[in-house]
């Protein structure tokens, strides 16, 4: 029996906060994020019924242990779980191998569901893309191409029982921060909005965004942006693990300037989690959601207001990372004032909002605010509508296609 060939293209952003997926497949373009918790599961644990069939568990064979990810991770075994870590580099941790196995597990399945072919029926071939913070581009980017090209079969338990092998054609990885600068100079026009047809509603309870991904798109400079392509840039990308610095000169990377920090919003979440243990007995179960709104439920309905604490929180982290800004803006010799624009991403931009009011201002800005006093004429590249935490998987989607 001959297999139905498929190309699909794989764009991946492993963020510490979650792994954000962009699957191009035939004219769609298939979003979606994946939890970076893992649980390995105990000898002998039997999965209990409920979770066997649930789209928001998946449990997978990998090196002869079976591991879980998604509502089965959260619910029963919250204390036990991997988690990524900014101690590591991205490629040291068990948690990216879980992380490509999970990936490549719900690539299949979507592929199978949208070609409408049994998986064993169809041969696969990924082109990927991934991101990497820009000082472990250049140092493992060799060893991330080798951990994706070395899973070449995935073994499946739940919610589906499959084994799959698959092919990768190639692996590029390119720096967290300069995709992110791509993704706001740059844009797709001709995109057809697929959100009325909800397609996506097939898919896993909603939860993959379909987008268009036709052949007649063109990828073009957002207009006004065109002044953008000469001179120097700089990106400050804040994450949840690490805040990553470059400066982009022409739009290309200035090699000696990548510097990342192990220093961003997970440290605000940390230290704010401590405060609210200490200062109300509560452990919220969604920090990230308790950072964004600045507040914490207690019981049924009492809230209890915290943007305090997460302030100070933003505002030592901040600190720590200006420090960092004064030593890296001294060692790369541009004078700040030859800098034509900045561009600050990742969810360290964000803001505190709490009923549309802004309650807390975002990590990011002592650092804005000191490269304003170095520089009173730098430009802001403008985001349009792409979230800031959404700028890397964009601009890595471009540097995928074009
Ligand atoms: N609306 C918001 N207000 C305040 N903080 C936010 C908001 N949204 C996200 N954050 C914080 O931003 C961080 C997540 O940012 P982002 O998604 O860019 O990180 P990541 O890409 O997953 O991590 P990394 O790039 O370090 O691997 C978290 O620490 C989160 O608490
Ligand atoms: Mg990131």
């Amino acid at each position: 029996m001959t297999l139905n060939k498929v190309n699909a293209g794989l764009v991946v952003d492993f963020g510490n906060s979650a792994t954000r997926v962009l699957l191009l497949l035939n004219k769609r373009a298939y979003r979606f994020n994946l939890s970076n918790r893992f649980a390995m599961l105990p000898t002998g644990y039997d999965v209990p019924l409920p979770y066997q069939s649930s789209e928001k568990t998946a449990i997978f064979n990998y090196s002869g242990e079976r591991i879980a990810n998604g509502a089965i991770v959260e619910r029963e075994f919250p204390q036990q779980s991997d988690r990524p870590s900014a101690m590591h580099d991205k490629t040291e941790q068990l948690v990216t191998s879980y992380t490509v196995n999970r990936l490549f597990i719900r690539s299949l399945r979507i592929i199978a569901e949208m070609t409408q072919k049994q998986l064993a029926d169809l041969d696969v071939d990924f082109k990927v893309t991934v991101l990497l913070p820009p000082e472990e581009q250049e140092s493992k980017g060799g060893k991330m191409i080798e951990l994706i090209k070395n899973v070449s079969e995935v073994d499946s338990v739940y919610p589906t029982t499959f084994k799959k092998g698959y092919r990768v054609g190639s692996v590029s990885v390119i720096p967290e921060g300069l995709a992110a600068l791509f993704g706001a100079i740059y844009h797709e026009t001709g995109r057809a909005d697929l959100s009325a047809h909800n397609e996506g509603k097939l898919l896993d309870n909603g939860d993959v965004i379909v987008r268009d991904n036709a052949d007649n798109l063109q990828f073009a400079t957002v207009p006004g942006n065109e002044r953008f392509h000469e001179g120097y840039l700089l990106v400050i990308d804040v994450g949840a693990g690490t805040a990553d610095f470059a400066l982009v000169l022409d739009m290309e990377l200035v090699e000696g300037s990548r510097a990342t920090y192990n220093v961003a919003g997970n440290n605000v979440t940390n230290a704010v989690k401590m405060k609210v243990k200490s200062k109300f007995k509560l452990e919220p179960r969604n920090m990230e959601e308790a950072i964004r709104t600045a507040s914490v439920l207690e019981g049924d309905a009492t809230v209890h207001h915290i943007e305090d604490l997460v302030t100070d929180a933003k505002r030592s982290v901040a600190l720590r990372l200006k420090q960092y800004l004064v030593e890296y803006l001294e060692l790369q010799g541009v004078a700040p004032r030859n800098i034509r624009g900045m561009l600050v991403a990742g969810g360290g931009g964000e803001p505190s909002i709490r009923e549309g009011e802004v309650v807390s201002p975002p990590l990011s800005l002592l650092l804005t605010e000191y490269i304003k006093e170095l520089a009173p004429n730098i430009a802001n590249v403008p985001t349009g509508d792409v979230p800031l935490r959404e700028l890397n998987i964009e601009g890595a989607y471009f540097l995928h296609k074009y």
